[in-house]
């Protein structure tokens, strides 16, 4: 079957990989309805060096790939026989991480002569959206909240978004992660800070940064206020309130990101915003997003928690949409490489 005989092909059986980061991630889509998906994360390998070390993150995804794939298949109740074509992350990422599922899923389609669909990662952060309510449907901003990427997005259809504004230094998930290790608290930052802010007050003034565009972030100020902050106590000798400092900084990244989505709905005229990435796992932003919606009569749109963060359900329904309402352009070829970067809105 080619490319292009899969936009016709009934009950299309995708089986997508994802392997851009720290977890190695497979999938078995059916007719864009998810049978299975596997993670094997090495979030505890990575725990004892304070963040993901690109090497070592590689070689477990060398031990992790087949198993992973085998227990998708299984899961599923599938083999590779029944798969019409493959799908893999092919960027945004670390390289050897990448080329790790790259390399795999190209032999795979090379073996069985079916299609390879390449899948840029945040477009399928995006897709997750699509997973947990189908009847999200385009035109709708999108807030793109990832380890790597921050950006608010105008979503014009299946496979189309317009870039509106984005982070000018750190992306958010990192700024919780370096928040978090200024705290001593464990890699990674993001669920330990929700954690630890628990019970905390907003007591700790953080300066909103100035940005150049109405939907622009700083978020390095605002790590450095809360790095000064701990620093000064410390030289005094004070004891630092954890709680406080994980709940006022969380809160005020909630209320910056929330408050450019929403101008966004309102500039632009839409009533959904759909949040996507790691981040996105963030019980205070689905909370202040909810919050400040209902009062806008707009709807919020937010993937499952475990779809938050990497997986491959998500690479499979981006790989879905991509072959159903596409240009073309993610068939993958022989030459297919992995990206460190992609352009935030390419294929
Ligand atoms: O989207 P993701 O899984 O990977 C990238 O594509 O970058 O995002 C990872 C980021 C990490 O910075 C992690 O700390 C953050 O998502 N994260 C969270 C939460 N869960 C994961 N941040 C805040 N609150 C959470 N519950
Ligand atoms: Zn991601």
């Amino acid at each position: 079957m080619t490319f292009a005989e899969l936009k016709e092909k009934k009950d299309l059986v995708i089986v997508a990989m994802e392997s851009s980061c720290d977890e190695t991630a497979c999938a078995v889509l059916k007719d864009g309805k998810i049978l299975s998906s596997v993670i094997s994360s090495q979030i505890d390998i990575h725990k004892e060096y304070g963040g993901v070390v690109p090497e070592i993150a590689s070689r477990n995804h060398v031990i992790n790939v087949e198993p992973v794939l085998s227990e998708a298949l299984e899961k599923a109740g599938v083999t590779l026989a029944d798969a019409d074509c493959f799908a893999v992350t092919y960027g945004a990422g670390l390289l050897g991480a990448l080329l790790v599922g790259v390399s795999y899923m190209k032999g795979l389609s090379f073996a069985t002569g079916k299609p390879l669909v390449k899948v840029n990662h945040i477009r399928g952060h995006i897709a997750a959206n699509y997973l947990a309510d189908p009847t999200l449907i385009p035109p709708y901003i999108g807030l793109i909240v990832s380890g790597g990427h921050t950006a608010v997005v105008r979503v014009d259809s299946y496979t189309s978004f317009t870039y509106l504004g984005g982070t000018m230094d750190d992306a958010v998930g990192e700024a919780f992660d370096k928040v978090a290790r200024v705290l001593s608290l464990p890699y990674p930052g993001g669920p330990e800070i929700e954690r630890a802010a628990k019970g905390g007050q907003r007591t700790v003034y953080i300066p909103e940064p100035k940005t150049t565009g109405p939907y622009d972030f700083s978020f390095s100020g605002i790590k450095t206020s809360v790095i000064n902050y701990v620093h000064t106590l410390e030289q005094k000798g004070e004891a630092i309130n954890k709680s406080d400092v994980a709940m006022s900084f969380q809160s005020a990244v909630a209320e910056m990101l929330v408050k450019a989505a929403t101008r966004a709905a309102k500039e632009y005229d839409l009533k959904d915003i759909a949040l996507a990435g790691g981040v996105g796992a963030n019980g205070e932003i689905r909370r202040v997003l909810t919050e400040e919606c209902e009062k806008r009569g707009l709807r919020p749109h937010f993937p499952t928690k475990e779809t938050c963060t990497d997986n491959a359900a998500m690479i499979a329904m981006e790989a879905y949409l991509q072959i159903k309402y596409g240009d073309g352009s993610a068939s993958a070829e022989d030459t297919l490489d992995a990206k460190a970067s992609i352009p935030l809105g390419g294929v």
